[in-house]
């Protein structure tokens, strides 16, 4: 199949509608990641999503709508949720939801659960589309299963290029990482730490955020049933937290100051050279893959701080690190 990439604009996404309609595949950007969107209420559109993507399935869909009304034929609201979509939608946070009756997402892009995650995307090419479409559409990360997310049209064409219809090129995304996951099916849990910071929603809800057990790898009964231990890999091993770079690793600095040994890295790019955590979730995916194709044996990661975004980014680095290859 010849996948083709069309500027966003007004022609684009009725397009994308109409390949969605027909059961096809349209890749496209939000303000996280791009995300690969099918119908989600057609079977044969999400297993030709799963396939694509080469995704486990198991590993349940999130479903992107329009507001929060639209939200509301798909999940239940309890309290926290109703308070969280109304301080944080449209924007990068997921709810996690008891399935309202009637939903009608299919069953196999909730991979069989009795939740919902559901999403209300900020990122005007991605509302668009939505709105040409006018129902659901399910949109995991726009890359092969296991690998790292993209955040430019050219990741997706490198990754799915020729198993989907239509990439929608909309630019870089701005937020660069992908939605925090909260579920709201009793007192709120953080799921996935990402472009919404902890403490905002703590702010929002009055009160801490409890954290889903951590992931061990095994698939069989997790809380987030998609966050396995090494998720969002590079093909290259990531040396994490380091001082002193080794001679010829590739190295993903942060920060103004320099690694020791820096001078030896065969290659190197800063993920905020100001030190900027926004900057560098903006960064993060892009320059692990660019990294990842310089052919070093390993990337050297330097230390990022762990608040704000921070949490997300060395989330990600800790998966990225953790692929077995
Ligand atoms: O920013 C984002 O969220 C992007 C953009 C495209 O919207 N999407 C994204 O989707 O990151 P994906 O499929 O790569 O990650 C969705 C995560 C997976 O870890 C999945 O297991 C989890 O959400 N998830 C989905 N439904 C769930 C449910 N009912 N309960 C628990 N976790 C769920
Ligand atoms: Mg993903």
């Amino acid at each position: 199949m010849a996948t083709r990439v069309m500027p966003a604009d007004a022609a684009a996404a009725a397009e994308a509608a109409r390949i969605l309609g027909a059961g096809g595949l349209v890749a496209f950007p939000t303000e996280t990641v791009y995300g690969l969107g099918a119908d989600a209420t057609n079977g044969r559109a999400v297993a030709r999503l799963y396939e694509a993507k080469g995704r486990p399935a198991f590993n349940p869909l999130i479903a992107h709508v329009l507001d929060s009304q639209a939200a509301k034929k798909l999940g239940r609201f309890n309290a926290a949720a109703e308070r969280l979509a109304s301080a944080f939608w449209p924007g990068p946070l997921t709810l996690v939801l008891p399935r309202a009756i009637g939903c009608p997402v299919v069953e196999l892009a909730t991979a069989g659960l009795d939740s919902i995650a559901v999403r209300v995307p900020s990122h005007k090419v991605a509302r668009d589309i939505l709105k040409a479409f006018g129902k659901p559409v399910v949109a995991p990360s726009a890359n092969c299963s296991g690998h790292v997310s993209p955040t430019t049209a050219a990741h997706v064409l490198a990754d799915l290029g020729g198993r989907i219809d239509l990439i929608v090129d909309g630019g870089a995304t701005p937020v660069g990482i992908e939605s925090t996951i909260v579920t709201c099916l009793g007192a709120p849990v953080l799921l996935r730490p990402g472009g919404l910071p902890r403490a905002a929603i703590e702010q929002a809800l009055e009160r801490k955020l409890a954290d889903a057990p951590a992931a061990d790898g095994d698939d069989d009964a997790p809380m987030a049933p998609g966050m396995l231990a090494a998720h969002y890999a590079p093909r290259t091993r990531l040396r994490l937290n380091i001082r002193r770079v080794e001679t010829g690793e590739a190295l993903l600095a942060f920060g103004p100051a320099p690694a020791e040994n820096a001078r030896a890295a065969k290659t190197s790019l800063n993920l905020s050279a100001r030190g900027d955590l926004i900057e560098a979730a903006a960064n993060l995916f892009s320059h692990l893959r660019a990294l990842d194709a310089a052919g070093a044996a390993t990337i050297a990661v330097m230390p990022v701080p762990a608040d704000g975004l921070g949490e997300a980014i060395n989330d990600r680095l800790v998966r990225a690190a953790a692929g077995d290859r």
